[in-house]
């Protein structure tokens, strides 16, 4: 499915609700920093190839007791407050997540409970890193429907409880991490200008938890297997990866109509810093618009982007009126990217 808003349109129903809005933004990471340094005290790696390869030095680890609603509900808590919107406004929580508290209820219903949310529908979406993008076009869409006013979109993510400690191919590349933005109609030309989302199933295979699910239930020879984290073919994700950010990339920007120069900020899934250069040097924006958290943070999946917003957002490196294009890619595959306007 595919759909955008060409700025023609746009102009043609000023007056009217036009882009769902981020309204407020905000982010919640554990306390807990892991350095490269303090990995290659436990298994056979360097700061040296992880900040080679990826651009990541250090990211944060939650403590066994937290999960992910408590993160996404500080994360909620505090775009709530930066939105200035009380939990009560709230018509819709949509969240993304491949790390859900229980497999049910959803992760989302522990979150609605924690923030004091209304009786309002509330859900997961399993897109991986793709989790946040695919929740605020979503909500875009509820938005400009009337079907809500005002939705609560999460990406959080604990992937360390999902990680192989032992597999150093897997385990150097992720971190832990919420973000949370109010989406809310606003007709000021701020808002969604474009977007793009899809997905390729035939490439599952490439990145997934093997076990856990109703193909593969817990047992014990699948836990002595290690086959509830996460097995990825690493080389083959990158291609794909690079492949299908620069064309996610290049198609928003083709049917907002902007160019490279109109950009302000470039806010890309933080996978890897690779990707990241490819995907904006294919796109001609320059690596000073390129924000990047990934050295910082590791890979957070579906937290990635919006904790990336909520950091450039605190710093100031985004500012009302500014052009921010966003794209991300994840496991499934999916992808998604989004222009807006701050
Ligand atoms: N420390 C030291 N050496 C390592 C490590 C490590 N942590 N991991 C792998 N190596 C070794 C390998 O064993 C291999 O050694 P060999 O040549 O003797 O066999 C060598 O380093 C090269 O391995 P490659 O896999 O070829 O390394 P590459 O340059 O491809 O980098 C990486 C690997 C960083 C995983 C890269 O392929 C990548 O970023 N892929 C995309 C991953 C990604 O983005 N995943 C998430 C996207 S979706 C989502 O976010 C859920």
């Amino acid at each position: 499915m595919d759909s955008t808003t060409p700025q023609v349109a746009v102009k043609a129903r000023r007056g009217t609700i036009v882009g769902a809005r981020i309204e407020g933004i905000g982010a919640a990471v554990p306390d807990n920093v892991v350095t490269n340094h303090d990995l290659e005290q436990r298994i056979d790696t360097s700061d040296e190839w992880i900040r080679t390869r990826t651009g990541i030095v250090e990211r944060r680890i939650a403590p066994p007791e937290i999960a992910c609603s408590d993160l996404a509900a500080k994360a909620a808590e505090r775009a709530l407050e930066n939105a200035g919107v009380a939990p009560d406004e709230i018509d819709a929580l949509i969240l993304g997540t491949a790390t859900p508290d229980t497999p049910f209820p959803s992760t989302a219903c522990w979150v609605q409970a924690k923030v004091g949310l209304r009786k309002v529908p509330v859900f997961d979406i399993s897109a991986a890193c793709s989790g946040f993008l695919y929740g605020y076009i979503l909500a875009d869409s509820l938005v400009r429907t009337g079907t809500a006013r005002k939705v609560l979109v999460i990406g959080a993510e604990v992937l360390s409880k999902i990680l192989n400690w032992e597999d150093r191919t897997t385990c150097v590349l992720f971190g832990d991490g919420a973000g949370a933005a109010v989406i809310g109609p606003r007709d000021e030309g701020s808002g969604l200008l474009a977007h793009t989302w899809g997905a390729d199933g035939n490439l599952a295979p490439l990145l997934w938890q093997p076990a856990g699910g109703s193909r593969t239930p817990a047992t014990v020879e699948t836990v002595e297997q290690r086959l509830h984290t996460i097995h990825m073919k690493g080389n083959e994700v990158y291609k794909h990866a690079v492949k299908a950010m620069q064309g996610a990339v290049l198609e928003v920007m083709e049917k907002a109509g902007v160019t490279e120069e109109d950009i302000d900020l470039f806010v890309p899934h933080q996978a890897n810093i690779r990707i990241m250069q490819a995907t904006a040097e294919r796109a001609g924006i320059p690596l000073e618009k390129v924000y990047r958290t990934i050295q910082k943070y590791g890979n957070s999946s579906a937290a990635s982007i919006p904790v990336a917003l909520a950091d450039a957002a605190a710093e100031g490196r985004i500012r009302k009126g500014d052009l921010v294009l966003t794209a991300a890619f994840g496991a499934g595959f999916t992808w998604a990217a989004a222009l807006f306007r701050w």
